[in-house]
């Protein structure tokens, strides 16, 4: 089969270009897969990748255009394309700098709380639907950046610096569910651009958490933030905490 790779290095390369390789297709082969045959049977490629399923949220790129974690991606048997995930700096080859989007994910998934959590609080009853059925899935997020490279909303120059896309969204979703979280999540949501997303679920279908719910998500977000009357597209910095 044909595998083609956008290669690049910045340090002697102008622009990236990409190269073919000949490699065996093999039963119910991965890209990460494809990429790896290259890499040890035609010549190396700069690539990142760990746990081989969906968690470590290192080895997403695009694949025929489409992103996607590399080790969960199916390929077809007679060629593919995978480059660089979208949206991010090129380090070389397929590896890209997630550090920014990483700290960003990192600081909105900060628990806020004025509060030390008691004893009491502790022992309160649990709400099961929110922490089982709300909280959990969205902690599957492995921070792949998948969604992010194929969000609409993200990569619309209108709305560019005013939303955050999915992968934020989603670590506040994951606090907002969060009974020992007290900061204002709702305003939060809308002030990084909660209704800039165009519902298309273009998030749901690419992310290899098959756990969240994004679109419930959004939806969940949207109705408590109509209720406060918070219902523009690009809101006005509301204080946080
Ligand atoms: S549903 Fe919203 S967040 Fe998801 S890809 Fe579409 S515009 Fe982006
Ligand atoms: S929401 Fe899904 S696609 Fe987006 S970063 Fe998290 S795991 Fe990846
Ligand atoms: S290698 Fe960890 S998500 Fe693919």
């Amino acid at each position: 089969m044909k595998v083609t790779i956008q290669k690049y290095d910045p340090a002697v390369d102008a622009l990236p270009y990409t190269k073919d390789y000949d490699i065996p297709y093999t039963e119910n082969m991965t890209a990460l897969k494809a990429i790896l045959d290259v890499h040890e049977k035609c010549e190396p490629i700069a690539f990142d990748y760990s746990c081989r399923g969906r968690v470590c949220g290192r080895c997403s790129v695009m694949v025929n255009g489409t992103a996607g974690t590399a080790c969960t991606t199916a390929i077809p048997d007679k060629a593919v394309t995978i480059e660089p995930l979208r949206g991010f700096r090129i380090v070389k080859d397929l590896v890209v700098d997630k550090t920014e989007f990483h700290d960003r994910i990192s600081a909105l998934e900060l628990r806020s709380r004025a509060t030390e959590i008691s004893y009491e609080d502790v022992l309160a009853p649990v709400d099961y639907d929110n922490v089982f059925m709300k909280l959990d899935p969205l902690e599957w997020c492995a921070r792949c950046g998948s969604c992010q490279a194929m969000c609409p909303a993200v990569h619309d120059a209108s709305s560019k610096d005013t939303y955050l896309g999915p992968a934020g969204m989603i670590a506040i979703g994951l606090r907002f569910f969060d009974p020992y979280d007290t900061g204002d999540r709702i305003s939060q949501a809308v002030q990084e651009g909660l209704w800039n997303c165009i519902m298309c679920g273009m998030c749901d279908e690419v992310c290899p958490a098959l756990e969240i719910e994004h679109i419930a998500t959004w939806t969940k977000l949207r109705e408590e933030a109509t209720a406060r009357n918070l219902t523009q597209k690009k809101a006005p910095l509301l204080p946080f905490g």
